[in-house]
């Protein structure tokens, strides 16, 4: 796999603050990798220098083996993405603004401005102004702007940020659909895990500016959870549910009117609980898997340690 980014011991201070502290990784062709991490761990500054957007400290960049602080302009070219907030002109239509960004990159050509329009769904507004946008708007404007010159390398700060399920779906379709069938590194910071899970190839986890680690997404979820499923039980009868439930010596939680959790170990146990509780005539109306939270995979990851912000 083709290398894209190089991040080699990184460093950055702001005032007598450690913000970056040695972190290091990689990123390749053809990927969607996650930079995970809480509010404040690190992830914007980093992207920040990643962009060219703020200097180093210590420690090199490397975009498509372009240094981004020697070859600035080179890197440049195979970079694309959005740091926080798009940045946009809202007196302007939103073709307008692309075609400033037009200008400031080689070979980019009015057929692939209309072509980066219909990938992100916005074909029937892109000749509104961007003041009358919604925030979901300015983000696939954002993303428009961030692909036209075809870059390797794609940064998004946050994509999902205010995006309502519908929006943050497709949002995820395109980082999916770059990557994998366009051959695009594809760079996407986010605070959350359920996130990461649905459309990352590999994740980064950084908290307090270090990197605590890098993983397959799957194997990370996998290692959050142990071999413990967190399963919730909506039923008819909640006392005589939870009666089984203590009867098969499990320990209920979060207990609701009508539902509960249940943490089982195995396949086995969940078949019996489930069994158990017919056989008492208890109807189960919905069972769901609860998800795993961000918080569990870091201590896991930190082994309880207590690096977390
Ligand atoms: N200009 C600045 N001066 C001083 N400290 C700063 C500056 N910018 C950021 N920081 C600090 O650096 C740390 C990392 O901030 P950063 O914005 O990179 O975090 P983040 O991971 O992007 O968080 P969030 O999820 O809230 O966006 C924070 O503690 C922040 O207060
Ligand atoms: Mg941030």
């Amino acid at each position: 796999m083709e290398k894209v980014l190089k991040v080699s011991n990184l460093n950055k201070r702001m005032g007598n603050r450690q913000i970056i502290d040695n972190l290091s990784f990689e990123t390749y062709a053809g990927e969607v990798f996650g930079f995970l991490g809480p509010n404040g761990a690190g992830k914007t500054t980093t992207i920040k220098m990643i962009m060219g957007l703020l200097s180093i400290d210590e420690g090199e960049i490397e975009i498509c083996g372009h240094n981004v602080t020697r070859r600035f302009e080179t890197a440049m070219e195979n970079v694309g993405g959005i740091v926080e907030n798009p940045e946009t002109y809202t007196y302007l239509t939103g073709m307008q603004n692309l075609r400033q960004y037009k200008r400031m990159r080689k070979g980019v050509t009015e057929e692939r401005l209309r072509e980066v329009v219909r990938l992100v769904g916005l074909e029937n507004r892109i000749n509104e102004k961007v003041k009358r946008y919604s925030l979901g708007m300015k983000q696939r404007l954002g993303l428009a702007q961030a692909i036209m010159h075809h870059p390797k390398l794609l940064v998004m700060d946050e994509p999902t940020n205010g995006l309502d399920p519908a929006g943050i779906r497709e949002m995820r379709d395109i980082f999916k659909r770059l990557a994998h069938e366009e051959g695009v590194a594809v760079f996407v910071s986010s605070h959350l895990l359920s996130e990461m899970e649905l459309m990352c190839d590999r994740v980064g986890i950084i908290a307090n500016g270090r990197l605590l680690g890098v993983k397959p997404v799957n194997e990370l979820i996998m290692q959050a959870q142990g071999n413990q499923r967190v399963m919730r039980y909506t039923v008819n009868d909640l006392p005589a549910a939870l009666k089984v439930v203590g009867d098969n010596r499990l320990e209920p939680f979060n207990v609701n009117e009508r539902s509960f959790d249940v943490a089982v170990e195995s396949d086995e146990q969940l078949g019996r609980l489930g069994i158990a509780l017919a056989s008492a005539g208890i109807w189960v109306l919905e069972v769901t898997r609860q998800g795993q939270h961000l918080e569990d995979v870091f201590i896991e990851i930190t082994g309880g340690g207590d690096q977390i912000a």
